[in-house]
């Protein structure tokens, strides 16, 4: 029986740290003034969030989503012993692409010199916070119907060319880092039923598409585009919304859903199961999970503290993070459980 196995895993995170005293000093273009621009502190981040900094791309104007994709995902494929000419297929989620059009899995397709005529698939899916286990999902099919045998799943997000800097985009800004996470998955020929990925299970409530979102655009407007990017006091488009108490409860109570019915499905228990790694939107909301699903704390891997909320990379980021620090091993068992806008939450089970 063909499974999916999880090959490799990579992360990448820019060197800057913005710390939480930091962020409430820089500008619309990061750069650090004496005067505060937000009314925020450390304090009240850490204690509402958990966050205590994130990591920025340089401002330059040189980094795109793609550059954080390919980092992670030079990381995953030569941790799977491959090179970039095997990878028969780019899923990449992603909040924050390069541009409008097109995808984001093209541009990173060519940063890794595998464009051309004889050019593998590109998808690009748009679940946000859940796009890594949507993509995963993807994967999965995609294996164990024999389509692709060298898949490569990307969640990648540049978040701070997109905040706003200011004390009335702070509930969002503060939460938001760059960062990017890749897994490569392939083919295993075994009867064992608890080898690569065991169970996946994504789901959507459009009702709640408004409660987090990012216009940039309307294009039900004609002009589509009719704000002076300048004028920032004028206009909200550009910058994102969050009905945040609202999207607290729904993760918690998805997240807590999505984990229980994950073991129920499978008939796998916190005993069999090594890690817990949930979505890095708020400590407080994976707390909670934790208490409600009544999943074993010492078995939680949270990595919010060092990066903030970075979206579709969350997953691969925490796992390679504490991969790296020697806690998570090789053949070691997950479960994620994941919440985000749309609103778009899931689960999965899978050995890394
Ligand atoms: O990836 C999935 C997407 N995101 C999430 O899952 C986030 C879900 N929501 C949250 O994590 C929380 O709702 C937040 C952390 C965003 C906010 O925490 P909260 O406890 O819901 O605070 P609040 O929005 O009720 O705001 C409390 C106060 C308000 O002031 P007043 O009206 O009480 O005077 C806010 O204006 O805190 C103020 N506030 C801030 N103060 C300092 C809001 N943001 C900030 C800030 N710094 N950054």
């Amino acid at each position: 029986m063909i499974r999916t196995s999880i090959l490799g895993i990579g992360s990448y995170v820019p060197d800057r740290i913005v710390t939480n005293e930091e962020l409430a000093y820089l500008d619309q273009k990061h750069v650090r003034q004496t005067e505060k621009q937000t009314e925020t502190n450390d304090e009240w981040i850490r204690v509402r969030s958990g966050i205590e900094q994130r990591h920025y791309v340089p401002n330059d104007g040189k980094w795109a989503c793609s550059d954080l994709a390919k980092e992670a995902a030079v990381r995953a494929i030569a941790d799977a012993k491959l090179q970039p000419k095997d990878i028969d297929c780019i899923i990449l989620a992603t909040l924050s692409p390069d541009i409008h059009f097109p995808g984001t899995a093209v541009f990173l397709q060519s940063k890794l010199g595998i464009d051309g005529e004889e050019g593998c698939a590109c998808y690009d899916i748009r679940q946000q916070c859940s796009g890594f286990l949507y993509g995963l999902q993807m994967a999965d099919s995609f294996v164990k119907t024999g389509l692709y045998k060298r898949i490569l799943i990307v969640g990648s997000e540049l978040h701070s060319h997109s905040l706003e800097y200011s004390t009335r985009g702070r509930d969002v800004m503060v939460l938001f880092g760059d960062g990017a996470g890749a897994i490569v998955v392939g083919p295993q020929e075994t009867n064992d039923e608890r080898a690569g990925v065991l169970y996946t299970k994504v789901q959507a409530d459009g009702s709640g598409a408004l409660d987090l979102y990012l216009k940039c655009f309307d294009i039900a407007k004609v002009p589509y585009l009719d704000y002076d990017a300048n004028k920032t006091e004028e206009n909200r488009d550009m910058w994102p919304t969050m009905n945040g108490k609202k999207v607290f409860l729904h993760a918690v109570r998805c997240m807590t859903m999505a984990t229980n019915q994950a073991l129920a499905a499978t008939g796998l228990t916190w005993k069999d199961i090594d890690w817990f790694v949930p979505h890095q939107a708020n400590l407080r909301i994976n707390e909670a999970v934790v208490h409600y699903a009544e999943i074993p704390p010492e078995k939680a891997l949270n990595s919010i503290m060092f990066y903030g909320n970075t979206t579709a990379a969350t997953v691969p980021l925490t796992i390679d993070h504490y991969r790296r620090e020697g806690k998570v091993k090789k053949g070691d068992l997950i479960l994620s459980a994941v919440f985000g806008a749309g609103f778009t939450w899931g689960a999965g089970i899978f050995r890394v």
